[in-house]
């Protein structure tokens, strides 16, 4: 289970997977990883995986899925410190009066629970290496019951159906292999992160911030009672520069993307975008031809998940290959070694191909 998300790699997630066991990786860096489907994925196929993100309620979520290996915890510590959270009389604080009485993000019923169990695992749990765990179902539990379409800027007029559901905490599905969670900025974490056979890209794509389209996330992991304003409370400080990234900027996120992909420090990287996003593709092959390697463009419809080669690009830069504009497709740039990103493509076409041979349709 994941939190909704906006650009979340949800049906890509499989595809990637395969990609990184294509290229035989043993390390992966997720340097965007959001709700950190990717990093579990990677973590899933052996990668000892980084996950960075800007976001805290994403480093909560990496300490949880990325960070904790499956087969070294044990499971019933969890069980037990959910049923007693579950158990906690119920409390009307910050996010009953916020997110339930001057909005209506979440019913005042599970508003209440939201607040004791937040107390109670700062109470109880503090130190505990289940911290991170227990925000981790807290967020899912919550995200299962909100009345929003997906984001946090507004919530919806009538009750979603399912708000009304009781709020239930659940054993998030940890995944093997110990990894890390970094919490900061890409742009300048890249300098410093070790090498990793393979890096994963997937920055935002346009002027949608997830400071502010997942205020709420934020607000209940820093546990911080922010002043808010507007219809949607949102934190003050989503109008503090410092809580604004590079990548929403029209401007100066495509200098800001060139960069890191040329710095980032892996033998193979992939760069995740998309057909409505602020850099156009043949952009993008620029920045990822400036690591000198050849670059491979695979494009996925966003909705049918047919796949495609739409572009191969010799070690010299020369262009062999039609590329194709579609409605809604999601592009996977590889650079690499030639050999290396030809295995992988050809990996992922076999599979994807397969998909649309039997018509399967994902979304
Ligand atoms: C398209 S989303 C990634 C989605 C992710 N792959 C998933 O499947 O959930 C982009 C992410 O970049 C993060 N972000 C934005 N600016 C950043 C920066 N300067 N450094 C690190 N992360 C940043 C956002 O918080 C967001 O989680």
């Amino acid at each position: 289970m994941a939190i909704k998300y906006l650009g979340s790699k949800r049906v890509l997630v499989p595809v990637l997977g395969d990609l990184l066991a294509a290229s035989g990786a043993g390390t992966a860096l997720d340097l965007f990883t959001g709700t950190t489907r990717v990093a579990q994925e990677f973590c899933r196929r052996g990668a000892r995986t980084t996950a960075v993100d800007l976001a805290t309620y994403s480093e909560v979520l990496a300490q949880c899925y990325v960070e904790l290996d499956a087969a070294a915890v044990d499971r019933a510590e969890i069980v037990d410190a959910l049923e007693h959270l579950e158990s906690l009389p119920p409390v009307r604080g910050y996010i009953t009066e916020t997110f339930c009485e001057a909005s209506r993000y979440f019913h005042p019923k599970n508003g209440v629970r939201i607040d004791a169990i937040r107390e109670g695992i700062d109470e109880h749990y503090g130190d505990s290496w289940l911290r991170p765990v227990l925000l981790t179902s807290l967020m899912e539990a919550a995200d299962a019951v909100d009345s929003t379409v997906g984001i946090q800027m507004a919530y919806l007029k009538q009750w979603a159906r399912r708000a009304s559901n009781d709020l239930k905490l659940k054993v998030p599905e940890l995944t093997p292999c110990a990894g890390k969670a970094v919490r900061g900025d890409a742009t300048e974490l890249v300098h410093s992160l070790p090498h990793v056979d393979l890096a994963y890209l997937d920055p935002p794509y346009n002027q949608h911030r997830y400071f502010t389209n997942y205020h709420i996330w934020e607000t209940l992991v820093r546990w911080d009672a922010p002043e808010c304003y507007g219809v949607a409370c949102k934190r003050i400080d989503s109008r503090d520069p410092a809580t604004m990234s590079v990548f929403n900027r029209k401007r100066e996120m495509a200098p800001a993307l060139a960069q890191t992909i040329k710095s980032v420090n892996a033998d193979v990287v992939m760069v995740s975008f998309s057909n409505e996003g602020y850099v156009p593709l043949e952009d993008l092959v620029e920045m990822c031809k400036a690591r000198g390697n050849p670059v491979e463009v695979l494009a996925f419809d966003a909705k049918r998940y047919v796949g495609s080669l739409i572009g191969i690009y010799n070690p010299s830069g020369d262009k062999v290959g039609k590329v194709s504009h579609t409605r809604n497709t999601e592009y996977v740039l590889l650079s690499g070694e030639a050999d290396r990103i030809g295995d992988m493509a050809s990996t992922v076409l076999d599979r994807t191909q397969q998909f649309s041979r039997a018509g399967s349709a994902v979304s």
